[in-house]
């Protein structure tokens, strides 16, 4: 059950004290109508560049450019009064140098009016965490799998499976704590070692096939909506079959405007009865 009250926008340190306290309950969302249909019964709403593959059907997420983010994200952010909006920094906007990453990260606020951003990355990215927070802009960090890294990790694969693979998640992790990130979020890792992390640092843990023992949890919308096609990830669940009633909406549709049954006179402008 959330802590926040529904009178204003859940902020980033009212998410940052959900630690201990109450779990962070996180879905996706990239357009208004979705958006307005999620807003109150959560904390957050991230504006993923999953989109890509969702929203877009491309193969990854590494060609979706700041723009479209941002014009997901502004629509998200009008849609909604309740839940903290956070958006991806979409592959290339921020990995070149923490100066990079401050000017796009500033655009993204600035023209969706979200309250901060998510960036991937280990370690190497602590220093591009610091360097935003440092500059008023939150930053909500994603360690272990990490899809803008699909290429180097030659696939969308569980990771941290080894000792010594789960050791340096475990560092990626409380880098970016360190750095002042306000949580973060941990996407296909073990889950003795989510368990671990989350006892190891002192923000949230935002799970995606985790563990349930993270601070919070997110997925992408559409899986947990039946929107997905017949594929479920094998850590969501199908939490309604949405897809099931658009079909049957559109096959009703369809066969009243076949029929001559719909639209009716009911449905016309100007009508002179005969
Ligand atoms: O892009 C996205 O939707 C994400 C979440 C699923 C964590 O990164």
């Amino acid at each position: 059950m959330s802590v926040h009250s529904h009178a204003q926008r859940v902020t980033v340190p009212q998410l940052m004290a959900c630690k201990g306290v109450s779990k962070i309950a996180a879905l996706t969302a990239y357009i208004a109508p979705i958006a307005r249909l999620l807003d109150e019964a959560l904390d957050m709403i991230l504006v993923g560049d999953s989109t890509a593959m969702v929203g877009y059907g491309l193969p990854d997420t590494l060609s979706i450019t700041s723009q479209t983010m941002a014009a997901h994200a502004a629509a998200v952010v009008r849609a909604t009064h309740h839940a903290c909006v956070i958006v991806d920094m979409p592959f290339g906007s921020y990995q070149q140098s923490p100066a990079q990453a401050f000017a796009s990260a500033a655009g993204m606020l600035a023209a969706s009016g979200v309250s901060g951003v998510k960036l991937e990355g280990g370690r190497a990215m602590a220093e591009t965490t610091r360097f935003l927070v440092e500059r008023g802009i939150p930053v909500l960090a994603h360690v272990g799998l990490m899809p803008q890294y699909v290429n180097t990790m030659g696939g969308f694969k569980a990771q941290g499976m080894s000792e010594a693979a789960g050791r340096r998640i475990l560092e990626d992790a409380r880098a970016h704590a360190e750095a002042g990130a306000f949580g973060v979020v941990l996407e296909g890792i073990s889950e003795p070692l989510a368990r671990e992390i989350t006892a190891a640092i002192g923000i949230p843990t935002i799970g995606i096939g985790a563990s349930p023992h993270c601070d919070g949890q997110i997925l992408v919308t559409e899986d947990i909506l039946g929107l997905s096609g017949d594929r479920i990830p094998k850590f969501a669940r199908r939490f309604a079959d949405a897809g099931a009633l658009i079909r049957a909406a559109a096959e009703q549709y369809a066969k009243e405007v076949r029929e001559g049954t719909f639209p009716s006179l009911d449905h016309c402008f100007g009508v002179r009865q005969l």
